[in-house]
């Protein structure tokens, strides 16, 4: 299967099957975001101890990219500290910023499924809703 049909069937596979999908109310931290243009909505919450994310999860209503998106990062970042998942967060927003390179340093192989979105530049807001809500989120630490 070429690399990108392959990427497509894993972003598919996360928005039909979301990873840590589900109430917040446990959370330590819950972040909110949104994007105006299209009205989607997504809640990140935290699950903290001390400097360390031992799990996030995420609630909210979005497009398939979206959702594929937010099931991903709780993936990606839930185990890392503070500050790594920081440096994830950066890292994303710069990746998906360039049209060619790696998946961003040492991010999880989980993410490499959102190569396929960056040829679509207007998509970007979409991968990184939940992202943004992470980032205020982890500042509350
Ligand atoms: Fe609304 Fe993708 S179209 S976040």
């Amino acid at each position: 299967m070429p690399t990108n049909n392959l990427y497509k069937s894993v972003l598919l596979d996360h928005f039909h099957h979301p990873r840590n999908k589900g109430d917040l109310e446990d959370a330590d931290i819950v972040r909110r975001g949104n994007n105006p243009r299209c009205g989607d909505e997504v809640e990140v919450g935290l699950f903290v101890h001390g400097n360390f994310i031992d799990k996030v999860k995420f609630r909210g209503r979005g497009c398939s990219i979206c959702i594929a998106s937010a099931s991903m990062m709780t993936e990606a970042v839930s185990g890392r500290s503070a500050d790594e998942a920081r440096h994830l967060c950066d890292s994303m927003q710069n990746w998906l910023g360039q049209s060619t390179g790696q998946v961003v340093g040492e991010a999880p192989e989980v993410l490499e499924a959102l190569s396929a979105v960056r040829e679509y530049p207007a998509r970007r807001r979409c991968v990184l809703l939940s992202w943004e809500a992470l980032a205020d989120a982890i500042n509350d630490m």
